[in-house]
């Protein structure tokens, strides 16, 4: 039986938040910052999707290529089939790869959970077609929508959470432990999470992967300037901006910056408000933080997960871990 998606998603981010976390993190006096979440408009989601093809950037490949070797022993967790649903509507191949493992039925019910609108709306399209499969949407944050599977699946119905790509990197360390103790408070025993983390690796290597030559990664970090140009009335000359790179020793982490070129003032329309910058000042837009893999382990443990399998690539060093709810 072929049942298609809902054609909309359920809600979508306020341009009130954006302006309101744009205000706040532009005026902040030790470190100017945007949250990362905002570099994933339709066009910033589109690069990124070209990011991933990037020769530099092997993070994806190595998640694609774990679970193209590993999907299949997924079910073997399980003594029924599991409800299905992932934090950031994934790209239809990893995620295909997982639903198909489950055999000719599959898993019925698959739930992508992502704020944007454009993510769902993709991978809805990407998937929705599948035969048996039906996608529902959920457009909110991934604890919101996470409980709300929950709340809609029946006790003694299992559920599968994935949590690829290491987009956990791009949370604060301890706001990663955190979230991971969220997800357990939400989970019933013996569901099952699979969470994507990307591994520590020579420091040039992540300087390219972050700083490609093609520009794309400094395109998809601009994009954000002119996010707020064309969302809040911005006045940002993308000429006097430079993307920037910069492995942080102390947090083992890449950070993104968008670093002032000359002293200037830049007007935000909509908050009717002018933004100074220094020369050589930034705004700090992502952190992309780098594991090792028994830190992984761990950090699943005290949520209150066992660690059951971790595959790693020894291609590009990127772990899938697979934690059961204890
Ligand atoms: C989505 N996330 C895991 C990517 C990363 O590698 O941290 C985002 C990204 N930013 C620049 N390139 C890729």
């Amino acid at each position: 039986m072929t049942r298609s998606a809902p054609a909309q998603p359920e809600t979508a981010i306020a341009t009130d938040e954006f302006l309101r976390d744009v205000e706040h993190g532009l005026t902040c006096p030790s470190q100017k910052y945007v949250p990362s979440q905002y570099l994933y408009d339709a066009v910033g989601s589109a690069l990124f999707e070209v990011i991933t093809l990037l020769p530099e950037y092997g993070l994806t490949r190595a998640d694609e290529r774990l679970l193209e070797a590993s999907a299949d022993t997924v079910p073997d967790y399980f003594d029924t089939t599991p409800v299905v649903a992932e934090l950031g509507s994934g790209s239809g191949t990893k995620t295909r790869r997982v639903l198909s493992a489950f055999g000719g039925a599959g898993p019925g019910l698959y739930y992508p959970i992502d704020i944007s609108v454009t993510a769902l709306e993709r991978c809805t399209s990407e998937l929705g077609a599948t035969e048996g499969l039906i996608v529902e949407p959920l457009a909110c944050s991934y604890l919101d929508g996470l409980r709300r599977v929950v709340d809609r699946t029946a006790d003694g119905q299992p559920l599968l959470v994935l949590f690829l790509g290491s987009t956990i990197g791009n949370f604060d360390r301890p706001h990663a432990g955190e979230f991971l103790s969220r997800i357990r408070e939400t989970l019933r025993a013996r569901d099952v999470l699979i969470l994507g983390t990307d591994l520590e690796k020579p420091v040039a290597d992540l300087l390219r992967a972050y700083d490609d030559a093609a520009g794309v990664t400094a395109a998809f970090n601009l994009n954000l300037l002119c996010r707020i140009n064309r969302e809040l009335d911005g006045e940002f000359d993308l000429s006097r901006f430079a993307h920037a790179a910069r492995w942080n020793a102390s947090e083992r982490r890449i950070e993104m910056h968008l670093e002032s070129l000359e002293h200037q003032s830049v007007r935000i329309g909509r908050a009717d408000r002018v933004v100074d910058f220094e020369r050589g000042e930034t705004i700090w837009t992502e952190s992309s933080h780098k594991f090792d893999r028994e830190e992984v382990a761990d950090m699943g443990r005290r949520a209150g997960f066992s660690c059951v399998a971790q595959w790693t690539d020894p291609e590009w060093p990127f772990a899938e871990s697979v934690f059961l709810a204890d």
